[in-house]
């Protein structure tokens, strides 16, 4: 829970926000008096009957141990990385106008708008006539996904409706088989689209047999649901486990979020032990203590922090409509060897009058700063781990204190049962990017502005303003200059001078806070 409130921390934290503000959402995360309380569901079915009716009986069993395992024995559950719902992007990220371009899993798949159907589409991102990306396309005035190489047009099924080069009165070639798209399963739950990576005609109805992982509180009006997302440099594993790791918050996001504090305090930065112990690990995750929290890993994607149930000063549970509640939702993707997608979502019932006020792009400046405050660490730690292999992880890492107990339960599901790391079926040769610079490694323009809709729009009207300033100074100076002496009082020619002054000062100022918000922010640890 710390380490994902240090994230949500970074989503209040506003330098230029009044002091007034930052106390009370300081106030609002840190309160002993928020409690949580979280049922997990999947379309309706509780998480353990979920478990029951969907899956083989599961292995289930304690793993307290901050030690690392030795090698497991037996023949465990096999986890299939293709038989699971993965979730593409939020809804409020999509734009309806226009096609988008996913990778998860190693698959490229376009993603469209589809008015006819009134549903979102999730199709292969290859046009069948010459394997032109079709989330380069656009919709056709018919609603359908044009590929913008030589205008084949495909409906929400992915059957073929139009090829332009085919003579009208010639045989129907639009209609074979081999000029369809492959379409993948896909369901918007929780305001997130989601796909099943398999377009295989035995899983069309996988929705009817097994839904996405269901998260009450996103879907309850009570609650706000704010969401973001970013493209990561490191893969899902390292991601996934960061995000269970408390005991790196006081240090790789120092300054940026306020840790409880130890009651001796051996160090600046107030590191602590943190008893930590993971439970009822098995195929489908596992459950976990932090003390003051509780935590689910639900495969293969959410990690859900939240504060228990805190029962009321007469011992009973307090009512669920009295209690302060919160969730930190992490989804993990995995997209590729070294590169990842993380969807977020902190859903509380409280203080909600802030979301209505402050916009997305506000919350979102905290919130990229403290992914990119640890993304150069967890970048070359993955590196590190790929030298030695994933499956060395174990024997590798020293891992003595119960603060890494969710990282190690983590790796231990993924070694156990999930084969130590994703499965890419072969699509990469399993060696990392190689490292960018570290302008591209931190870049925030591709990997976040261009997917969001709130830092995109405020990306456009901050540098229109910006631009407006420059013409204002130029205009002023112009006037200034071009005015015979004695046609102007000297009160407005020193005003005219003073505006394009400001007005240049404030550009510049302007254009390094776009660069440093939506650009590039690097990240220095040693001087902080
Ligand atoms: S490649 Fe798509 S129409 Fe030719
Ligand atoms: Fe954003």
């Amino acid at each position: 829970m710390e380490a994902v409130c240090a994230f949500s921390v970074g989503t209040l934290h506003i330098p230029t926000a009044p002091e007034r503000l930052t106390s009370f959402k300081k106030s609002i995360f840190f309160s002993n008096h928020v409690n949580s309380h979280i049922s997990l569901v999947s379309g309706g079915i509780s998480k353990s009957k979920l478990f029951t009716a969907l899956s083989p009986p599961p292995l289930t069993e304690s793993s307290n141990q901050p030690e690392a395992e030795p090698e497991f024995e037996g023949q465990a559950e096999k986890f299939d990385w293709y038989s699971q719902w993965y979730p593409l992007m939020p809804i409020c990220d999509l734009d309806k106008r226009k096609p988008h371009g996913k990778r998860v899993l190693g698959i490229d798949v376009v993603v469209w708008w589809d008015r006819n159907e009134g549903a979102w589409q999730v199709q292969d991102d290859a046009c069948p006539h010459r394997l032109a990306p079709l989330s380069e396309g656009r919709i056709d005035q018919w609603g359908r996904l044009q590929c913008v190489y030589h205008g084949w047009c495909f409906n929400g099924k992915g059957e073929c409706k139009f090829i332009p080069q085919a003579p009208p009165d010639g045989p129907p070639i639009h209609t074979s088989k081999k000029a369809c798209v492959a379409s993948y399963p896909s369901s918007v739950q929780n305001d997130i689209l989601w796909f099943w990576p398999n377009t295989d005609p035995q899983y069309k109805d996988i929705l009817t047999r097994k839904k996405p992982p269901y998260i009450p509180e996103i879907d309850d009006p009570s609650f706000t649901k704010l969401m973001g997302n970013r493209d990561i440099p490191y893969g899902y594993e390292v991601l996934t486990e960061n995000l269970m790791d408390p005991a790196h918050v006081p240090y790789a996001h120092y300054g940026l979020m306020r840790t409880a504090e130890p009651k001796v305090k051996a160090d600046r930065e107030g590191g602590r032990p943190l008893e930590l112990l993971v439970e009822n690990l098995d195929i489908n995750g596992f459950i976990a203590d932090q003390g003051w929290s509780k935590s689910k890993f639900i495969s293969p994607c959410i990690f859900y922090a939240y504060t228990p149930d805190k029962p009321s000063s007469s011992g009973e549970t307090q009512k669920p409509s009295a209690q302060k509640k919160m969730a930190l939702i992490f989804i993990c993707v995995p997209v590729s060897p070294g590169k990842s997608r993380l969807i977020w979502c902190f859903p509380r019932n409280f203080g909600k009058w802030m979301d209505k006020i402050v916009p997305r792009w506000i919350f979102h400046i905290g919130q990229n700063l403290i992914l990119d405050s640890d993304l150069y660490l967890l970048h070359v730690e993955e590196h590190k781990i790929m030298d030695i292999g994933p499956n060395n992880w174990q024997k590798a890492c020293f891992v003595p204190t119960k603060s890494d107990a969710l990282v190690i339960g983590y790796r231990k599901w993924l070694k156990k049962y999930a084969g130590g790391q994703v499965e890419w079926r072969g699509k990469y040769t399993g060696a990392l990017p190689s490292t960018p610079p570290r302008e591209q490694l931190l870049d925030r323009y591709w990997s976040h502005v261009v997917n969001c809709k709130s830092c995109n729009s405020a990306y456009k009207s901050l540098n229109v303003i910006e631009v407006m300033l420059q013409i204002i100074s130029v205009a002023s100076i112009g006037i200034v200059a071009t005015m015979k002496q004695g046609t102007m009082s000297v009160v407005t020619r020193n005003s005219l001078v003073v505006l394009a002054v400001l007005s240049f000062a404030l550009s510049r100022w302007l254009a390094h806070f776009i660069y440093k918000i939506f650009r590039y922010h690097d990240y220095d640890h040693a001087f902080r």
